[in-house]
């Protein structure tokens, strides 16, 4: 059985974390072994970028992309318990954010080609099977966030997301000969999003079932 790459986007509040979880149990069910992993990470490097998300630490958009990109390539690259490593052990590694968070997110501050650009290292280096895309309304995020927390992050306004959200679509234009994306309808309950995804995931699994 062949493991894979998989990994998620979608713009703060569009329900990625249970799609995770779903998608994991699933592919759990038909024997894979799974490693799930997120961006920000864990790392120092990510530790950094959660404290400016959370304006403990002040910095540059273009500082923030940089430091995106370090994170990404040790995520990549960490011999203990990075991508590659996790790969080459037959782990399936699901991603929370990957490429296309970076594309959409910088890419609404700063020039898309750039951001490319800055990360074409890691694209280079790994790409996954498949992005899953959840696409929700930027209200309905809002909505979401505003319900579930005290303070927002720095990305976290309803302005923001509307350009993230086009953003995302702008890369997927330009990526779409280089990137496999899957996009599901998000303004939905979970189960139908899973379901969607699984049935997009199976595709992937055994190209020989109806396109
Ligand atoms: P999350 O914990 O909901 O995934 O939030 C992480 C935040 O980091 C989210 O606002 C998106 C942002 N982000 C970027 O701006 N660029 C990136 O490359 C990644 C991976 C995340």
């Amino acid at each position: 059985m062949k493991n894979l790459f998989i990994a998620l986007e979608g713009i703060d509040g569009s329900g990625k974390s249970t799609q995770v979880k779903l998608l994991s149990d699933n592919l759990k069910h038909i024997g894979h072994h799974i490693y799930t992993t997120c961006e920000p990470t864990n790392s120092p490097i990510g530790a950094m970028i959660r404290s400016i998300f959370k304006h403990q630490i002040e910095a540059d958009h273009r500082t923030i992309a940089g430091l995106f990109v370090a994170d990404r390539l040790d995520h990549i690259l960490n011999k203990r318990n990075g991508i590659l490593y996790q790969m080459e052990q037959g782990f399936t590694v699901i991603s929370d954010r990957y490429l296309f968070s970076s594309y959409a997110y910088q890419g609404a501050h700063i020039p898309l080609e750039w951001v490319i650009a800055a990360n074409s290292l890691s694209a280079e280096i790994i790409q996954p099977d498949l992005t899953i895309f959840i696409d929700i309304s930027p209200e309905i995020s809002m909505q979401r966030l505003n319900k579930g927390r005290d303070s927002l992050e720095l990305y976290e306004t309803l302005e923001n997301l509307k350009n993230v959200q086009e953003k995302y679509y702008e890369a997927f234009d330009i990526l779409k000969e280089k990137q496999k994306v899957f996009i599901v309808d998000g303004n939905r309950t979970s189960g139908f999003i899973a379901e969607d995804i699984w049935k997009e995931v199976e595709r992937l699994i055994n190209p020989k079932l109806p396109q």
